[in-house]
């Protein structure tokens, strides 16, 4: 493997990161992924290393992805769950993560409903932070291992034409997705009733269109966003069947366009509303790649991060 550093020592969005650090990302993934498919799939690389994964909002592939990460690496960790613990009791969220600091606590993961909580932590700690999602704002790992995986079917994505489809307004998923495909030379379309765009979206350099029918015929890859109805205290469209009507990927309609693209999903997905089940479980779906990807993928960034806060011995 070779010795090039990351320009940040943390991941907080892809906005901070350049070409170089994303294609250092993508190496490193690549030897891991290689690595992870052998028998012995663990390195003891990272065993001075001890992080902590600290999620505030539910989350099964980003969690787990990321524990497999750490323990394929040989990181020691402790998980921290904001429901059975001393928040409840009032303390902060800086008070919590400096004691679990003095723990000799290296690095933290961190999953938060509210955006900016990443950056946020970055400047109060002493410590590396992996932003793993917060609120509507960033979720760098998500786009790193999508970004991965496309490239794994088109090996570049100069001039691709990749179409996100739903709910744009709450989804840190496509705003990191922009940021990284157009720092790739991908061309992005948004598509989703106009209510869950948010203003000024196209000040990105990404293009718009409502009509999926017509936007799906343009795409190379498509990729399928649950609508967040967590995260919404009003009504976006009149109803769930209008929405599956207008903006649900079907059998029928990826029929219609008659040529193979490919269909990504972050997951969780919500069958029979933003995705038909013949859709998400057929041949053009990349949905399990993804989450295979992202433990490399993370394995990469814990790694790379690391190796700027070990000391040579
Ligand atoms: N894609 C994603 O972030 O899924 P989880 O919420 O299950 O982690």
């Amino acid at each position: 493997m070779n010795h090039k550093k990351l320009s940040v020592n943390h991941l907080l969005g892809i906005k901070y990161l350049n070409i170089s650090d994303v294609n250092l990302i993508f190496e490193t993934a690549d030897f891991f992924k290689e690595l992870i498919n052998r028998p012995i799939k663990k390195v003891p690389t990272l065993r001075d290393i001890t992080i902590a994964n600290l999620f505030f909002e539910n989350s099964t592939r980003t969690k787990l992805s990321f524990e497999l990460a750490q323990k394929r690496l040989s990181a020691d960790i402790i998980n921290f769950s904001a429901s059975q613990s001393s928040i409840k009791k009032g303390e902060t969220l800086i008070d919590t993560v400096k004691n679990i600091l003095a723990m000799k606590v290296d690095m933290i993961v961190i999953r938060h409903p509210n955006p900016g909580t990443a950056n946020f932590l970055s400047k109060n700690i002493d410590s590396c932070v992996i932003n793993a999602g917060d609120g509507t704002h960033e979720h760098p790992t998500q786009a790193l291992l999508d970004a991965y995986s496309l490239k794994e079917k088109f090996s570049n994505l100069e001039n691709r034409n990749i179409l996100i489809v739903g709910d744009i307004m709450h989804s840190r998923v496509a705003l990191s997705n922009i940021f990284l495909l157009k720092m790739l030379g991908a061309n992005v379309k948004l598509c989703a009733p106009r209510s869950l765009i948010p203003h000024h979206i196209e000040s990105l350099g990404v293009s718009f269109e409502s009509d999926f029918k017509k936007a799906i015929k343009w795409c190379d890859a498509v990729n399928m966003l649950r609508v967040q109805n967590e995260r919404m205290n009003q009504n976006y469209f009149p109803s769930i069947h209008e929405y599956k009507n207008l903006y649900g990927l079907n059998l029928s309609l990826l029929k219609s366009i008659n040529r193979n693209i490919v269909i990504l999903h972050p997951g969780p997905i919500n069958r029979g509303v933003e995705i038909t089940s013949d859709v998400a479980d057929s041949e053009h779906s990349i949905i399990l790649d993804q989450v295979q990807n992202g433990v490399a993928v993370r394995m990469a960034i814990i790694y790379l991060l690391a190796s700027k806060i070990i000391v040579p011995k």
